[in-house]
């Protein structure tokens, strides 16, 4: 195992990940975790990562007392990077301070001569890396050497070998460093010993073993399935452990895409047959949503009625079983949960009890079900290749996101006013498929259309019309966090904008929103 100690730095997930793309298991935890539960997840290598602090401010995040002691005394290997590196340098009495010029993105770097770090050949390499630091180390502890400087002349990388101490002032985790990914697999593969041998596979078999394990045989097991990526591959894959034993819903909330219920049941059924329990809650949805306008007030009434809704399913799922079910499966990710320490051992799925807060939207308190998140130590990406190896269609798996309250962050204000969810289904359905057939969909981090409460004045047919606007959005984006809109050629526009006119009744005025997030969000509401 590979542990990243995170001090901040908004390139920790990215060590995480480049990582495992060697096939090498890396977790992160935070960096102030105590030497006790450093020292049960057992690694063979630390990573201390960089952050926003300098070492001498107060407060400024560490790692705890012990830790070199103990990692030389474990065999550990230790590499700082940027603010890690700087940690190293000042907790074993060298000198850390404010560079004479700071060094903010692209530099070059040369290896000064044979080293662990790089190589024995390395010696006179240049090579362009990505630096973000104001602090450098300007004297090095006992036994280190400099073996790389930038063309400033500040230090770029250090070691001592035979503790087992490294250090790089830049990022290699970034792209902007290309050479950033081989000096982490030289370093450990090569220098660390460390065998790249982490599957999917592996991944798949370990889960199913530890969810075997956990769900007695009386047991029962529920899930709710969005459609999305996330709760599928997680649904999937408990039923591959426990099979039947595993009931899940899918809530049609009226607020769906076009045919979405239909496209998502059938994929459940026939390619992925998972047991699912299909409840029209539509007109229940709708009712209490009529004459709200207020974003917030959707939300909260969305997710309300979706906590009604699990609670009689599991109500009735008690009548038919003659129990209670015991477990909920949730498909939360890495990165909701990197905070939190990772439990020890070798099962890397959890189980606890319920908290307040979780992404099923609230789940009542007395419902006392354990937690069964099986893609918890997995990004996306990861997600994706296990749902492969599980044969979920490759077309559920690139699927844009979609978000939980639906079609009613995409109508703004009353969504039941007129027939603004039938018309933005159209627009929506008509711009998706627009998209699919030019090739475009997997270039598009996510593409949706807006209803707006609006009515223009248009021409139709030699009459005038008085029809309503509705908007285009398409982004790129690697999170969510932060988002680019998409840029389409004219031609795909024209005929996108001539498709949705000539076929939506009620639509006469077409506009495509160009703002990034910020200052806007991916939704419009
Ligand atoms: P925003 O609008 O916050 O969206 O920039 C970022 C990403 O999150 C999705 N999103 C949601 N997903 N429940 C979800 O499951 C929600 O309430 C929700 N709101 C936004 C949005 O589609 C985008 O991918």
């Amino acid at each position: 195992l590979v542990l990243i100690l995170d001090y901040g730095s908004q390139y920790t997930h990215l060590i995480t990940r480049r990582i495992r793309q060697l096939s090498v298991l890396s977790l992160c935890v935070s960096g102030t975790n105590s030497l006790d539960s450093i020292a049960k997840l057992n690694p063979s290598v630390v990573i201390l990562s960089g952050g926003p602090h300098s070492v001498h401010s107060p407060g400024a995040p560490s790692f705890p007392d012990g830790f070199l002691e103990y990692a030389e005394e474990n065999g550990v290997f230790v590499l700082g990077i940027c603010y890690g590196m700087q940690l190293i340098v000042q907790k074993l009495g060298g000198v850390v301070d404010v560079g004479e010029k700071q060094e903010y993105g692209k530099m070059e770097i040369v290896v000064e001569g044979e080293c662990g770090l790089y190589g024995a050949e390395a010696a006179g390499w240049h090579q362009v890396v990505w630096m973000s630091h104001g602090d450098e180390a300007v004297k090095l502890p006992e036994g280190f050497t400099v073996v790389a400087r930038s063309l400033q002349g500040s230090v770029a990388a250090i070691e001592n070998r035979s503790r087992r101490l490294y250090g790089l002032q830049y990022h290699p985790e970034v792209t902007h460093s290309p050479q950033g990914m081989e000096t982490l697999r030289h370093f450990l593969l090569d220098v660390c010993g460390i065998s790249a041998d982490w599957k999917m596979q592996d991944v798949l078999e370990e889960e199913v073993k530890v969810i075997k394990g956990m769900v007695g045989p009386d047991e029962h097991v529920i899930c709710a399935l969005s459609g999305g990526v996330d709760s599928t591959v997680a649904a999937t894959l408990v039923h591959k452990a426990i099979g039947d034993r595993l009931h899940c819903v899918f809530v049609d909330n009226g607020l769906l895409r076009y045919k979405e219920r239909e496209r998502v049941m059938s994929t459940f059924e026939s390619e992925l047959h998972l047991p699912v329990t299909c409840v029209d809650a539509s007109e229940q949805f709708l009712n209490k949503l009529k004459g709200v306008k207020d974003p917030e007030m959707k939300r909260k009434i969305i997710g309300h009625e979706f906590i009604c809704i699990f609670d009689e399913f599991a109500i009735e799922l008690e009548k038919k079983l003659g129990k209670k079910p015991t477990f909920l499966v949730q498909g939360t990710l890495y990165p909701d949960v990197i905070e939190s320490c990772p439990p020890p051992g070798s099962g890397m799925t959890h189980s606890h009890t319920i908290k307040s807060h979780h992404n099923v939207g609230g789940l009542p308190k007395d419902m006392k079900l354990k937690l069964i998140e099986p893609l918890k130590f997995l990004f996306k990406d990861e997600v994706r290749k296990l749902g492969r190896i599980l044969n979920v269609p490759e077309s559920f798996l690139k699927r844009h996101p979609f978000p939980g309250p639906g079609l009613a962050v995409r109508v703004l204000g009353d969504v039941t006013e007129g027939n603004a969810l039938e018309i933005l289904r159209q627009v929506d359905e008509i711009f998706i498929q627009s998209i699919k057939e030019a090739g475009l969909y997997d270039s598009i981090w996510q593409a949706f259309a807006v209803f707006l409460p609006v009515q223009s004045v248009g021409v139709q047919g030699d009459q005038r019309t008085h029809s309503h606007v509705v908007v285009l959005r398409a982004i790129t984006s690697e999170d969510g966090m932060t988002a680019d809109w998409y840029y389409f050629d004219h031609k795909f526009l024209i005929d996108v904008v001539r498709k949705i006119c000539n076929n939506v009744r009620g639509v006469n005025r077409v506009c495509q929103d160009i703002t990034s997030k910020p200052p806007a969000t991916v939704e419009w509401e």
